[in-house]
This record gives structure tokens, C-alpha cells and sequence, in this order.
């Protein structure tokens, strides 16, 4: 239990007055699941954390339970807890869903994971549809529309509430140039843009922070690297599944920086793929400032290199196929 003696028990979590949110995770019993419940209990900015899964949900709930941080644990197991998992929830994390294994792409996952979605949006729509939505789940070049779909046909769709989770890209970059520049990967910003699979993920290497340059190759290096970083982990784990710790780590940097925005905090910026008007197709991948109602401002591109307007155009080809195909299942 919570608090000490001298406490009163509803004095112990309100302490501070500082706004905490309410968050539920999704598919918190994965190998993804896991990891970011843990995390998210870490996170001084939870109040009540919910963790709902079609399997194993108590073990995990009673195992972070344990951890002695502010958040309030509370487990739901199986469809018929959906509802109470998501009822007054304030963010929406969804790591649920089925992972590659090597051979597949993204794009294998799409039939069981689109499926996935609609049903944990449908629940969304139903009992929190002014929560924030962090979708964590592949494809999600597709699986970002399927759940727009399912929450126009709600009638509760706003767009500055659900977005895609690319943040694992952005990670990745910022690592892979640093290892490059030889410095700490905390001091490097990389813009992700587009979308999150294969030559839909672009790296603006042209605009990385601090101002750094690039020979010809180190670009085309770096660039085939960020965009198949997944392929490595896939490949390493030799199908025990995908990345899900450096995964887990950015879903909790990502949710962190939602909350942060949800607060009120000023200048939250990250990139993330989300329903947009940058270029012709109705998502992609941009930072994006995030505030108290979710995406409060959409960044243009800024200038792009020769090699980056080139890639541009592959991205947005198979991004608008991809897109199509999350719209199709749900309206036909
Ligand atoms: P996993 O199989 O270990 O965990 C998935 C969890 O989802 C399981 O516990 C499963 O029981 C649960 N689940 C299945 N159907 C559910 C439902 N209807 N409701 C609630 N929970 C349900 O897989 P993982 O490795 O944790 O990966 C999860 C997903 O995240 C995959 O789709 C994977 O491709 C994706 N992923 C995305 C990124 C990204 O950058 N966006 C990165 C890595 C993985
Ligand atoms: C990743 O980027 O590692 C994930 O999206 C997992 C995958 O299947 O590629």
C-alpha cells in the first residue's frame, strides 16, 4: 500500500498540487509492455497507471506494483476489462500487437495487427476519446489510419490527439551520428521524418543539431543504417521478435514529452507521425510541438538537401500505399 503512518493516504498522492495524468498501457504484458510499464511507474508524472493485456496482465501489475514510485498500479486482464482499463484514462499507450520475426516486414504484421487496433480503438472512442493517443504498434504507417478510421466513424476523431510513435528512429539516429561525430549521443538532434518503415524513415542529416557535416558517403551510410537499425535487432534476436527495450525506452521518452506537453510546459518538441498537412498525404512524420490538447503545432520540413528531396519522394511513394491500405480495411 501507499504512504506512510503520518500521511493521509489521499494527502500522500496529491502532494505538491503538481498535475499527474492518468495513463494506460495497452498490451503492457509484451516484451515491449513490460519495460515501459516499468518505466512509466518511474515517471513522477503518473498518478494512476493502468495495464491492461489479454494475457498476464496480473503478474505484471503486481510485479510493478511493488516499485516504491508515486503511480497507482491497477491491472485488467481480457476484453471484457477493456472499458475499466481505459475509463477516465488521460494518455493511451499501445504497445500491443504482434512483432516480426526475421524474413518478415512491417507490412507481414498488418492483417493481425490492424485487427488489434480497431478493437483497443473502438475501446478508446468509447470511454476516454479525449485522451492522447500514443500508437506504438506495426505497421504503423498503417496502423496510425486504421485507428483515425475507427475514430471518425466514432465521431470523436481530433487530430491533435492520436500520434504515432517514431521516436525509436529519432533514437536510433541520434546514436548512429554520434557514434559517427564521436561524441555523446545526449548532445545530438536528428530529425526523423516521414513515416517508420525502410525508405519511408528520413533522417535529415542536413539538419542535425549541433550544425555538423557530412561527406557523401557518411550520408548514404548513416541514412541505410537509421532506416534498417530494425533489421539488425530483428536479426540479432533470431526470432525472439523485434526491438523492445530501446523501444520501450522511447515509448516512455516519447509519453514523457506528451505529459510534459499536457502540462503546460513550453517548447516541447518531437517528432512523430501524425495526421498533417506538410505535403500531399494526409500523415507523416514531422516534429511536431506538443501541448495540453496533444499536437499544438506541425513544423514544415525546413530546407532539404539534394540527396534528402530525392529520398523525399521514395518516402512519400510507399507511404501513400501504406496509408490506403489502413483506410481500406476499416472502410470496406
Ligand atoms: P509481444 O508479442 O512481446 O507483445 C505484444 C503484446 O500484445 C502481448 O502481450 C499480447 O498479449 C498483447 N496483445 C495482443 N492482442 C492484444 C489485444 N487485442 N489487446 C491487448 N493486448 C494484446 O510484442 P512486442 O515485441 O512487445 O511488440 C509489440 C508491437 O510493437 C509489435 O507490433 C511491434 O512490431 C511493434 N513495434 C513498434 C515499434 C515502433 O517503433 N513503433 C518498435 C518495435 C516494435
Ligand atoms: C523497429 O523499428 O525496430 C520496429 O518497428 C520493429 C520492426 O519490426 O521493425
Amino acid at each position: 500500500m501507499e504512504g506512510s503512518s503520518s500521511l493521509g493516504r489521499a494527502d500522500c498522492r496529491a502532494k505538491g498540487g503538481a498535475p499527474r495524468f492518468k495513463v494506460a498501457i495497452l498490451g503492457a504484458a509484451g516484451r515491449i509492455g513490460q519495460p515501459l510499464a516499468m518505466l512509466m511507474k518511474m515517471n513522477p508524472l503518473v498518478s494512476v497507471l493502468h495495464l491492461y493485456d489479454v494475457v498476464n496482465a496480473p503478474g505484471v501489475t503486481a510485479d510493478v506494483s511493488h516499485m516504491d514510485t508515486g503511480a497507482v498500479v491497477r491491472g485488467f486482464l481480457g476484453q471484457p476489462q477493456l472499458e475499466n482499463a481505459l475509463t477516465g484514462m488521460d494518455l493511451v499507450i499501445i504497445p500491443a500487437g504482434v512483432p516480426r520475426k526475421p524474413g518478415m516486414a512491417r507490412d507481414d504484421l498488418f492483417k493481425m495487427n490492424a485487427g488489434i487496433v480497431k478493437t483497443l480503438a473502438e475501446g478508446i472512442a468509447k470511454c476516454c476519446p479525449r485522451a492522447i493517443v500514443n500508437l506504438v504498434c506495426n505497421p504503423l504507417n498503417s496502423t496510425v489510419p486504421v485507428a483515425v478510421e475507427v475514430f471518425k466513424k466514432a465521431g470523436t476523431f481530433d487530430p491533435k490527439r492520436l500520434l504515432g510513435v517514431t521516436t525509436l528512429d529519432v533514437v536510433r539516429a541520434n546514436t548512429f551520428v554520434a557514434e559517427v561525430l564521436g561524441v555523446d549521443p545526449r548532445e545530438v538532434s536528428v530529425p526523423v521524418v516521414g513515416g517508420h518503415a525502410g525508405v519511408t524513415i528520413l533522417p535529415l542529416l542536413s539538419q542535425v543539431n549541433p550544425p555538423c557535416s557530412f561527406t557523401p558517403e557518411e550520408v548514404n551510410a548513416l541514412t541505410d543504417r537509421i532506416q534498417n537499425g530494425r533489421t539488425e535487432v530483428v536479426e540479432a534476436k533470431a526470432g525472439a521478435g523485434s526491438a523492445t527495450l530501446s523501444m520501450a525506452y522511447a515509448a516512455a521518452k516519447f509519453a514523457d514529452a506528451c505529459l510534459r506537453g499536457m502540462r503546460g510546459d513550453a517548447g516541447v518538441v518531437e517528432c512523430s507521425f501524425v495526421a498533417s498537412q506538410v505535403t500531399k498525404l494526409p500523415f507523416f512524420a514531422t516534429k511536431v510541438r506538443l501541448g495540453r490538447t496533444g499536437v499544438e503545432e506541425i513544423f514544415p520540413l525546413g530546407p532539404l538537401s539534394e540527396y534528402e528531396r530525392n529520398e523525399l519522394e521514395k518516402a512519400k511513394k510507399e507511404l501513400a500505399e501504406s496509408i490506403q491500405k489502413g483506410v481500406f480495411f476499416i472502410r470496406n
